[in-house]
């Protein structure tokens, strides 16, 4: 029997601090009217201090599985899609599944810029379609006020804080994630890049000297590379899906630039208000922007159970790809499951108590 990868659970986390374009232009030469009509871009969040990209995702995770009336323990893997995890390792997600106390569950993170998030659903659905998990917790999240050179006014006006989560489980009937579509073109590497950090260039104080922790890119090639992509990607995967674009209810796209979006529109000749936005209040939230636009329109009802809709996507890598859903929304006939507050002490206990364990055994085979 075929089997489906539902969507029935979406959470998301923001950051409480707004930072307007006006209070960027007390930091850079830029003005908000230059923002708003260069990008669309209003406001952005900024995360606190003790907010981190593993708290921003364990928030939007909570809220999902609440949503979904799935208990932790349920969750069988957790992908969390960032370029901004807490450490290079260990994986963000592992951190997450020890904040939510998902005891059965494997998680890892994955890398692809921008699209990270496409790519998380399409290898969590795909697995779930495949038989070998169940429930999958798929999320995008990021924190990249910590890699935007604040002195670039080029970058800076550009990226915000966020995080956004899926629960995904596995049904008979027909649904959820469908089909998508996955590219890559590493000639174009150079565009958008953070050059050190990795191994290719450690860190060294020379590399702090020329600011290579931070963001650097080539804005004006990165927007007509999304252009294009933006429009053959979704084309591709309508075409996939053997359906027609008259099919497709709403297109969730990343959320960079509102003209690299029009310009989308215009090639795909869809009204722009088939398109889910939400960059005017977050920026450029990178993994988090597609499930962020995504939820608060699932929440103002504009999303509805049968609909077929389009994740679209672009960024460093170059990586871009598209994905074609069916929306379901929660099960019916599971009533929303609060997470227990027990859960959360016990598995916080549980979490500590194995720390405690593995120094004990640690100081006893010394
Ligand atoms: N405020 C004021 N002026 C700015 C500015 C800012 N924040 N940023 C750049 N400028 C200036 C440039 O220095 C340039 O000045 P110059 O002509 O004197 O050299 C001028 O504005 C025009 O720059 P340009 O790069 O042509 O602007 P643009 O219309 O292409 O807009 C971006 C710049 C970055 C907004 C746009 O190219 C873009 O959105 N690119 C895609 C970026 C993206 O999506 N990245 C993430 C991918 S996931």
């Amino acid at each position: 029997m075929t089997r489906y990868a539902h969507i029935i659970g979406w959470g998301h986390a923001v950051p409480d601090q707004v930072l307007t374009n006006d209070d960027l232009a007390q930091r850079v030469d830029t003005s908000d009217e230059w923002i708003r009509t260069r990008t669309g871009i209003r406001e952005r969040r900024i995360a606190a201090p003790d907010e981190y990209t593993s708290t921003l995702a364990t928030r939007a995770a909570s809220e999902a599985l609440r949503m979904a009336g799935v208990h932790p323990r349920e969750v069988d893997l957790i992908v969390v899609a960032t370029n901004t995890g807490d450490y290079i390792f260990p994986a963000t997600a592992a951190l997450v599944q020890d904040a939510l106390g998902a005891s059965r569950a494997g998680g890892f993170d994955i890398q692809a810029a921008c699209t990270g998030f496409v790519y998380a659903l399409t290898i969590a659905s795909d697995m779930i379609k495949a038989g070998s998990i169940h429930t999958a917790l798929v999320i995008g999240a990021e924190t990249l006020s910590r890699i935007v050179d604040w002195e670039d006014r080029n970058t800076c006006v550009l990226f915000g804080d966020a995080a956004g989560a899926f629960v995904l489980q596995a049904a008979d009937e027909p649904g959820g994630v469908l089909h998508s579509v996955l590219r890559a073109d590493g000639s174009g590497a150079d565009l958008l890049k953070l050059p050190t950090c990795g191994t290719r260039n450690p860190v060294s104080h020379e590399a702090l000297e020329r600011r290579m922790q931070y963001m650097h890119m080539n804005g004006r090639e990165v927007f007509r590379f999304a252009t294009r992509v933006m429009n053959s990607a979704t084309r591709e995967v309508v075409e996939k899906a053997g359906l027609t674009l008259d099919d497709i209810a709403w297109i969730a796209p990343h959320q960079a630039n509102r003209r690299i979006i029009e310009a989308a529109a215009k090639a795909l000749k869809r009204p722009m208000d088939h398109f889910l936005l939400n960059l005017d209040r977050y920026g450029n939230t990178s993994t988090a922007s597609i499930p962020l636009a995504i939820y608060e329109a699932a929440q103002a009802g504009r999303i509805r159970p049968g609909q077929y809709g389009v994740l679209v996507a672009f960024g460093a890598g170059l990586i871009w790809g598209a994905a074609l859903v069916q929306w379901t929304g929660p099960r019916p006939t599971r009533a929303a499951r609060p997470r227990p507050r027990w859960h959360r002490v016990a598995s916080k206990a549980g979490s500590w108590l194995r720390r405690a364990r593995r120094y004990v055994e640690g100081r006893l085979t010394r």
